[in-house]
């Protein structure tokens, strides 16, 4: 598959937030990666509809929003409305995933599904014929800034495997301790959409992107 570079904006500084994205997007960024968190699914609170309603305002760049909330299905329509491109869900929030998958679909969105660091890969196989994206966490969720998980990347290359042996054509993204170092060990496994924020963000030409 394509590879794709997607840059979190929770590594970005939030005081020049317009000129962190044009910073991204100059550097070659595929899609900015939005992580909303609501203190429930994980121990952390980042931002919501709004937000990402002014980065979609502001930017033309294809918007990846990864929904770290325990009720995606009541938030769903709002984030719609704020311009995603791509949604994904957790399954492990509270919700019916293939309804809401369904409703991400009907809406004419990509649609996603992720699994956390500790989830096993055999939770997300009844949905992964429905899907637009795999989003393997390489840490546990929550927090920039993590050391990836090596364990992880057997679930990027069972999600390849499936993939194949289906005939199905899903993205597989990581997210979580991607940096130079990681990389090469990420891209072997089999994913082809990369998020990483503090190793893009924290570099003056997020040089990650060029490899
Ligand atoms: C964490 C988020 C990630 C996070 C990745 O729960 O989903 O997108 O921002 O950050 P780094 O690349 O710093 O590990
Ligand atoms: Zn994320």
């Amino acid at each position: 598959s394509q590879r794709i570079i997607a840059p979190s904006l929770l590594a970005a500084d939030w005081s020049r937030l317009a000129d962190e994205c044009s910073r991204a997007i100059r550097a070659g960024s595929d899609w900015l990666h939005l992580d909303v968190m609501d203190g429930h699914l994980v121990d952390n609170i980042s931002f919501g509809p709004q937000f990402v309603a002014t980065i979609h305002r502001t930017n033309d760049i294809f918007l990846d929003v990864h929904l770290m909330i325990d009720r995606p299905d009541h938030f769903l329509d709002r984030f719609i409305k704020a311009g995603a491109d791509n949604i994904t869900v957790h399954v492990e929030a509270n919700h019916d995933v293939g309804d809401t998958l369904r409703r991400i679909r009907a809406a004419g969105l990509s649609c996603g599904l992720a699994i956390d660091g500790q989830t096993p890969f055999a939770a997300a196989e009844p949905w992964l014929d429905q899907i637009d994206l795999f989003l393997v966490m390489t840490i546990n969720a929550g927090f920039g800034g993590q050391a990836l998980i090596p364990e992880t990347l057997d679930k990027v290359r069972a999600a390849k495997a499936w993939r194949e042996s289906h005939g199905l054509s899903y993205h597989i993204e990581v997210d979580g301790g991607v940096h130079n170092g990681t990389l090469p060990d990420v891209l072997a496994a089999g994913a082809n959409a990369i998020v990483a924020g503090t190793a893009l963000f924290g570099a003056p030409d997020l040089s990650l992107i060029h490899i």
